[in-house]
């Protein structure tokens, strides 16, 4: 069965969780696409090669969650030619037998529009903000500056900018707690898994 979750939005709504969330339930496999970009800014040198030599060792550094990490992933997402570089891998990765949950930027608007659920989840900046300070800890103010910083960058550059599938279900998690928008996000699944399978 091919069946893909596309779950978008900007840093720190809940993608990560409400994917994994999702991935566990339902028996998918699950990719992070933000730490495909994370391990290219991260391993320095030229953004383009990086992307095209990247290794399941890059992904495995522990530095990839910092703020920095985050920071430097945002820059070389907006190179067409790295953006380029990473597309095929996602591409299967979405269609592979079985099913698959990716969460990102533009799953549902280049990677995959044909993704058979689309999420768009998104938090106001200063909820965003909030839960990043408490996972990263600093100067909380500083963490709002960068995640309004990052909404701006991954919203504005020119190829596969930040935004909403106009067939994407929308999961604002400002005023939900982790487990409602994992609940709303599994009920809208669950009936399109169950469409899915009935195709002939
Ligand atoms: O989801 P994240 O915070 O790990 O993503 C880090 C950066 O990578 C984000 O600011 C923009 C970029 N990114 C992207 O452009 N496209 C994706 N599909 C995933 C992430």
């Amino acid at each position: 069965m091919i069946f893909t979750v596309a779950v978008d939005g900007p840093a720190a709504a809940g993608k990560g969780t409400i994917g994994r969330a999702l991935a566990d339930r339902f028996g998918l496999a699950h990719l992070d696409t933000g730490l495909l970009y994370r391990a290219v800014g991260a391993r320095g040198g030229d953004p383009v090669v990086a992307a095209q030599s990247l290794t399941p060792a890059d992904l495995a550094r522990d530095d990839l969650r910092t703020l920095a990490a985050g920071e430097a992933a945002s820059r070389v997402a907006a190179i067409p030619a790295v953006r380029a570089a990473l597309t095929r891998f996602q591409r299967e990765f979405a269609r592979r037998d079985g099913g698959a949950v990716l969460d990102g930027r533009d799953i549902g608007t280049v990677i995959c529009p044909e993704a058979e659920v689309k999420l768009f989840v998104t938090a106001s900046p200063e909820v965003r903000a909030h839960r990043r300070w408490l996972e990263v800890g600093g100067d909380q103010e500083q963490v709002l500056a960068e995640v309004r910083a990052r909404d701006l960058r991954d919203t504005s550059r020119a190829d596969a900018p930040l935004k909403a599938a106009g067939d994407a279900v929308t999961l604002d998690t400002t005023m939900l707690s982790i487990d409602d928008a994992v609940q709303r996000a599994a009920d809208l699944v669950r009936a399109r898994l169950a469409r899915a399978r009935a195709r002939p």
